[in-house]
């Protein structure tokens, strides 16, 4: 399957990394700083130095599908309020929530009409407040969406920019002529097909799209629109959010003299030409804006974070959008999340081309989004899905990172696109049907129980159909097997909590010739135990002859903390270490 969002996909976000805690929050304090640790052998007091972003799980909610609370089969804030209780107890420190702007859900909320208010469809800004602080009773923070390269051809800006050439709103997008009658300024292309140009008979003129015809570029070379953007950017942080997950951030410009994009062999899902987005993607005054953005974030108290969405096309790229601690505290690291098969030297080199990116910066894992397929199918092999789906999850939340976890991985949902034309709603997959099916899949509802709709809403049809696999894979049944997905997330997700090792250790590859089987120490030598990760990632059973005497670990056998499935007596002696196929093992060692 050919998916919308490959290797180099629009997804961008931007954080960077802070040397210096500021204090707690008085407007959201800090999960870490406030929560006492857990109770178990390794209970451990936070690091109060530690902005609390670095330590926290971020969950990403899709909000149309998470919790439908007024039963018109589309999902809604007090929906999200109503789930808060589950984020808490499954171990969930902020919510990262797509777009809920008034919108007309070309893109469904990525064509923002009002960048200060809620779409009605989700609530109201008093339903967004409760939310906000009911979340913050239970010490989750809030990150909004931030729609930066382009607004609705439905904003009030654009409406007043199309309506004459002279219009004070003109400069806000970007207008151009055409090369001649019926021709396009140039050939630049939309990462959703066909010309990135659209002409406007209004005034005779073309404006540029990155994305959707309905979804005109904003002119960030305007100072108009950047202060237009910061005010609104001021507006949520005063509401109480902790940070913004900062949408394709880096299509915010385009070459100025409008060169031709290189056209490259092939064609893409929409029969256009291949081109590289050299003149329309990743320009240097990006960071200018990154660094602009993240002067506003620190106007305010409590570390709010910046996480930008950029798929880079490498480390050394995604190096950049940290700048020097001035920029993104998260970029997104879709090098990792795009791996798309189960190789322990692909995983092993750029975790530690991450770990040392020379910016320093807090590395931001993830595997699903609400854009590319889910993780349970691109790196399930088809019969030992459920097993890897555990494998995936150690590998997102034991390394030195802040991991991003996407609504629904933690029971194991699949990707369940449509089956017919007709029935699709995600724009791509009906310009790109049927080798692009689009991102219905990855977007299906919530399965919470067994219940009508598997409890996502009491609606006759819901905007997209529950998935049949709703039947078995679900919060309600996997909370009562210990043996579930669900289970072993929360078991991962509880010991990132308590566990001074995986808080603080310093991430180091040991083993680093299997071609078969991950490892690495989460060392902290001298305070305390550090712990083993083992992640076999092939179909056979693999032994291991640990030498980790040079990392000053003196034990010759690991203590099982978690493992899938469970070890033997003997099978942790690390000079002869034995794993299950895909088996995972988290293990205690000094
Ligand atoms: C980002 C969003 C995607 C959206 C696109 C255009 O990549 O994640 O869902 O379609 O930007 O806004």
């Amino acid at each position: 399957m050919i998916t919308m969002f490959p290797k180099r996909a629009c997804r961008i976000l931007v954080f960077a990394v802070l040397l210096h805690a500021i204090g707690p929050a008085p407007v959201f304090p800090s999960p870490q700083q406030t929560t006492p640790a857990t109770s178990g052998k390794r209970t451990v007091q936070r690091n109060s130095g530690d902005p609390w972003w670095r330590h926290a799980v971020i969950y990403e909610i899709y909000p149309r599908s998470f919790q439908d609370s007024n039963g018109d089969g589309v999902g809604d804030l007090n929906g999200i309020t109503s789930r808060l209780d589950y984020l808490r107890d499954l171990g969930i420190d902020a919510i990262w929530i797509t777009p809920i702007y008034p919108s007309p859900l070309v893109d469904f909320g990525y064509d923002v009409a009002d960048y200060t208010a809620i779409d009605p469809l989700y609530g109201t800004m008093a339903d967004f407040d409760r939310l906000v602080s009911e979340a913050k009773k239970r010490n989750i923070s809030v990150i909004m969406d931030f729609v930066p390269n382009h607004s609705s051809e439905q904003h009030p800006w654009f409406k007043e920019s199309r309506s004459s050439r002279t219009n004070p709103k003109r400069d806000w997008y970007i207008w151009r002529d055409g090369k001649g009658p019926g021709q396009p300024p140039n050939n630049w292309q939309s990462w959703f097909g066909h010309s990135a140009w659209q002409f406007d008979p209004a005034t005779n003129q073309y404006y540029y799209h990155h994305f959707y015809k309905e979804q005109p570029d904003l002119n960030w070379r305007n100072p108009e629109v950047r202060k237009a953007m910061y005010d609104a950017m001021r507006f949520w942080f005063k509401r109480g959010v902790a940070g913004f997950r900062i949408d394709a951030v880096s299509r915010l410009f385009e070459d100025p003299d409008l060169h031709d994009d290189p056209i490259v062999p092939g064609r893409n899902a929409y029969g256009d030409p291949n081109i590289l987005h050299k003149y329309t993607d990743n320009l240097p005054e990006v960071h200018e804006v990154l660094r602009e953005m993240r002067r506003v974030a620190e106007e305010f108290p409590g570390s709010r974070i910046l996480i930008s969405e950029a798929d880079e096309p490498n480390i050394s790229e995604l190096t950049k959008m940290y700048g020097k601690n001035d920029e993104v505290q998260l970029p997104m690291d879709f090098q990792i999340a795009d791996v798309n098969k189960l190789s322990a030297p692909d995983f092993r080199r750029l975790l530690d081309e991450v770990e040392n990116n020379p910016a320093g910066g807090q590395p931001h894992y993830f595997f699903s989004n609400h854009d590319q397929p889910r993780q349970w199918d691109r790196y399930g092999d088809g019969e030992h899905n459920d097993q890897i789906a555990k494998l995936m999850a150690a590998l997102l939340l034991t390394p030195r990172a802040t991991p991003l976890m996407y609504f629904g991985e933690e029971i194991g949902m699949r990707t369940t696109p449509p089956a017919r034309q007709e029935d699709v709603q995600d724009p791509i997959g009906k310009i790109g049907w049927p080798e692009e099916k689009g991102r219905d899949g990855e977007r299906t509802p919530m399965q919470w129980d067994k219940t009508k709709n598997s409890g996502f809403s009491s609606a006759q049809r819901t905007w997209l159909p529950v998935p049949s696999s709703a039947a078995e894979y679900n919060v309600e049944s996997e909370s009562r097997d210990p043996n579930s997905i669900l289970s072993f997330y929360k078991k991962v997700l509880a010991l990132r909590r308590t566990e001074p090792a995986l808080q603080h250790g310093s991430y180091v590859t040991v083993d680093r010739d299997n071609p078969f089987v991950l490892s690495f120490l989460r060392k902290n030598i001298g305070k305390g135990n550090s712990i083993l990760v083992v992640l076999n990632m092939s179909a056979v059973p693999q032994t291991i002859k640990f030498d980790l005497a040079s990392h000053g670990i003196k034990d010759s056998s690991a203590e099982q903390v978690i493992a899938s499935p469970q070890l033997g007596p003997d099978a942790a002696v690390l000079a002869h270490f034995t794993m299950p196929a895909f088996g995972v093992f988290i293990g205690a060692v000094h």
